[in-house]
């Protein structure tokens, strides 16, 4: 049985940043000098984090998602995900990741039972590349691309939509999935950046985007919602692949929202637009014992913000929101 939010909403995801480094330099993610990197000790070590998911699973949580920074950067994440594959209750074991490093990895992936891979990649245009993350690394996300199709592992792409960076980008991506069987999901860009700075108005907003394809392809069609999903999904008859669009500013999801997320340092957010509910690290390591951490659990599930606009508001440190997405997980 799932456990309920003050909403109704059952929670049953979670995310979980297993580093707040990234060799990329995205700049929708963090300025170019990057953001300063927390100190070793304050990260979950992988005990500490294994220890919280099985908690969570008892709790009725059924999927995980590896995120970060890039997760690959951190040490011996392999072995991690063997061991998370293990913990009872957990049905799927998912990853987002960049693609830089994640290549080598990928028979492990294969061989652990990996649920799924999302892939971040905003062009297939290698200027364009470098320009957006800063680093020329688009032939090593394109290998790692084709090595996921290959492995038949389930593959998504996560393109953030940029006005004047990437928007002649779309149709291209769009394009890729004729013949792959690959879903490349447009994600409103978000003003967690490191900086503060965001646009006045979000021109590239998932309206916008859906009718920049429809003009290029009349007969795309919109797939039925599924519950607790970011991204509204459709097909072009004929193309083997599928396109999905990420209202994640415009927040059009919330309502069936299943997910927490952990941020490399153990602090719980509730919502992506919140700065953090609960100290977990703490409770790890003041010898709190599991029934006294699922009840703290509890009591954050119990008092959730309805959506991103409650939780925007109910922020302790006021003014613009200007974490980097690589210190929250994405
Ligand atoms: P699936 O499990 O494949 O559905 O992936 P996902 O969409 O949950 O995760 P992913 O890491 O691929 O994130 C895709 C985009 O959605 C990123 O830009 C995330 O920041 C954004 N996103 C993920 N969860 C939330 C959320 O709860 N709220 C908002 N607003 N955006 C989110
Ligand atoms: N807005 C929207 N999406 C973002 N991501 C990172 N920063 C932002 C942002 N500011 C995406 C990454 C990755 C996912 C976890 O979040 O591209 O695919
Ligand atoms: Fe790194 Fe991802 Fe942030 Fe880019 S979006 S800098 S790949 S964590």
């Amino acid at each position: 049985m799932p456990i309920f939010d003050n909403h109704g909403r059952p929670i049953e995801y979670v995310r979980l940043a297993v580093t707040d480094r990234c060799n990329l330099r995205c700049f929708y993610c963090m300025p170019a000098e990057g953001i300063t990197y927390v100190a070793r000790q304050s990260l979950l070590s992988y005990e500490e984090m294994e220890r919280l998911l099985k908690i969570m699973a008892s709790m009725g949580i059924r999927k995980v998602r590896i995120t970060g920074g890039e997760p690959f950067v951190r040490r011996d994440l392999v072995p991690f995900l063997y061991r998370i594959h293990a913990i009872e209750g957990i049905e799927q074991v998912n990853l987002t990741t960049n693609g830089v490093l994640t290549g080598k990895y990928i028979p492990d992936l294969v061989q652990m039972g990996l649920h799924s891979v999302n892939l971040s990649c905003d062009t297939l245009n290698r200027e364009r590349f470098f320009k957006i993350t800063r680093r020329d690394e688009l032939p090593k996300v394109r290998a790692c691309l084709d090595q996921l199709l290959e492995s038949g592992i389930k593959t998504k792409i996560n393109a953030v939509v940029m006005a004047g960076k990437n928007t002649e980008d779309l149709l291209d991506l769009v394009e890729y999935t004729r013949h792959h069987p690959v879903t490349v999901r447009f994600i409103e860009e978000m003003p967690f950046n490191g900086t503060g700075d965001h646009y006045a108005k979000l021109e590239w907003n998932h309206k916008k985007i859906l009718s920049h394809i429809r003009e290029h392809h009349p007969r795309i069609m919109a797939l039925p919602f599924e519950n607790g999903a970011t991204a509204i999904n459709y097909q072009i008859p004929g193309f083997k692949g599928k396109v999905g669009i990420i209202a994640a500013f415009t927040r059009t999801f919330c309502g069936s929202c299943n997910r927490i997320r952990m941020t490399a340092t153990g602090t719980l957010k509730t919502c992506l637009y919140d700065d953090g509910v609960l100290d977990l690290r703490t409770l790890l390591r003041d010898g709190s014992d599991d029934t006294a951490i699922e009840l703290a659990l509890k009591r954050a599930f119990g008092s959730r913000a309805k959506d991103g606009y409650e939780a925007e508001k109910a922020r302790k440190s006021k003014g613009k929101v200007s974490e980097s997405m690589s210190t929250i997980g994405g």
